[in-house]
């Protein structure tokens, strides 16, 4: 089995996107810049979801457009229905994010729509994506507990992980969107999944609000996923899913990666940079353990 593992950097999107201050976008640009320079291989950039239901991330197509792509770099951004493409596609996006939940109380909250009608809106999305030679990676939400309905069966998991790669995703990311999920269940979830969708075509999404997300990623880790979600710093969280946090800090993965003898390509130390100064900007410490232990040794 590899020992490389990909982490895609969701800082950008799914660390601004709940925050309550307002990031000005040259910063938005300059952290996606400083990540590129760390040798991440995939950065989630923004969203094009309704600026309405995200005023944070309103300033999408002007990120985009201000970011130096660096080639072999992928840049996804999140799109919820056809305007989003057409707006991401305006200024030459050339990989997209599509989402769905494995409950249906929280899709409801987060894009207004049940399981069955987002992924029918993914459809002509799909469509449009393969005519442009655009790729798509699908996230599905909830998969280890939702903040209203709670538990959550994994055949519904396995269901919507299934659809979204039937679809054409070329990878399916499964989000523990409020970080209930402790590591067996983690690891019963993706072999779940794993028996119905190729484990390379599937990647892990933790957010850490009761620290469990390392853990949950070494139980994944260990029955064969090779790509993981994970935010500079920390930072995080759905602002549709009550009481969720922060992602998993990229420096803490990098780290533990990196100690267990496995490559990411990434410059740790630079990471960890970038992660201090988006803690400063956003006027807190950053939420990385590992960051804060490589400021001080
Ligand atoms: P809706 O209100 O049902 O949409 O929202 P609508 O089609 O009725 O449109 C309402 C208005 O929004 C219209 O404007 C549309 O034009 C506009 P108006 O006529 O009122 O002026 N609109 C748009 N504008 C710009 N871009 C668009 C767009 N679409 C419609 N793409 C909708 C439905 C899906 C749009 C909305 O619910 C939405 O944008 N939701 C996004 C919520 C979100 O971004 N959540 C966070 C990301 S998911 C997450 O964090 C989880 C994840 O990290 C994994 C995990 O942790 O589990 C991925
Ligand atoms: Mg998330």
């Amino acid at each position: 089995m590899s020992d490389h593992v990909r982490i895609v950097e969701v800082g950008p999107r799914d660390g601004l996107q709940n925050e309550k201050a307002q990031v000005a976008t040259a910063d938005k640009i300059a952290l996606i810049d400083r990540l590129t320079a760390t040798g991440l291989q995939s950065i989630e950039a923004t969203s094009f979801v309704s600026p309405k239901w995200v005023p944070q991330l309103a300033d999408a197509a002007e990120v985009f457009t201000g970011i130096q792509r660096k080639p072999g770099v992928h840049y996804p951004v999140l799109v919820p229905n056809e305007k989003g493409y057409l707006r991401a596609r305006e200024v030459g996006v050339e990989e997209i994010a599509v989402f769905s939940a494995a409950s249906e109380a929280f899709n409801r909250k987060n894009i207004n729509a049940s399981i069955d009608e987002s992924l029918a809106r993914f459809a002509p999305v799909m469509a449009m994506a393969r005519e442009d030679g655009v790729r798509v990676r699908g996230y599905v939400s909830t998969v280890l507990g939702c903040p209203y309905q709670g538990e959550v069966p994994l055949a519904d998991v396995v269901r919507v992980a299934r659809e979204l790669h039937a679809m054409g995703c070329y990878e399916v990311s499964l989000g523990d969107t409020i970080g209930t999920g402790t590591p067996g269940k983690a690891r019963a979830m993706l072999a779940a999944v794993a028996a119905e969708v190729p484990m390379q075509s599937l990647a892990v999404h933790f957010h850490d609000t009761w620290g469990q997300a390392l853990a949950n990623i070494l139980a994944c880790l260990e029955i064969g996923v090779r790509v993981v979600d994970s935010s500079v710093a920390g930072a995080g969280g759905c602002p549709y899913a009550r009481g969720a946090s922060g992602n998993v800090a990229s420096e803490d993965v990098v780290y533990m990666l990196h100690g267990m003898g496995m490559t990411t390509g990434i410059d740790l130390a630079e990471l960890a940079a970038t992660g201090r100064w988006l803690a400063g900007l956003l006027g807190r410490e950053t939420g990385s353990r590992a960051g804060k232990a490589l400021a001080v040794s």
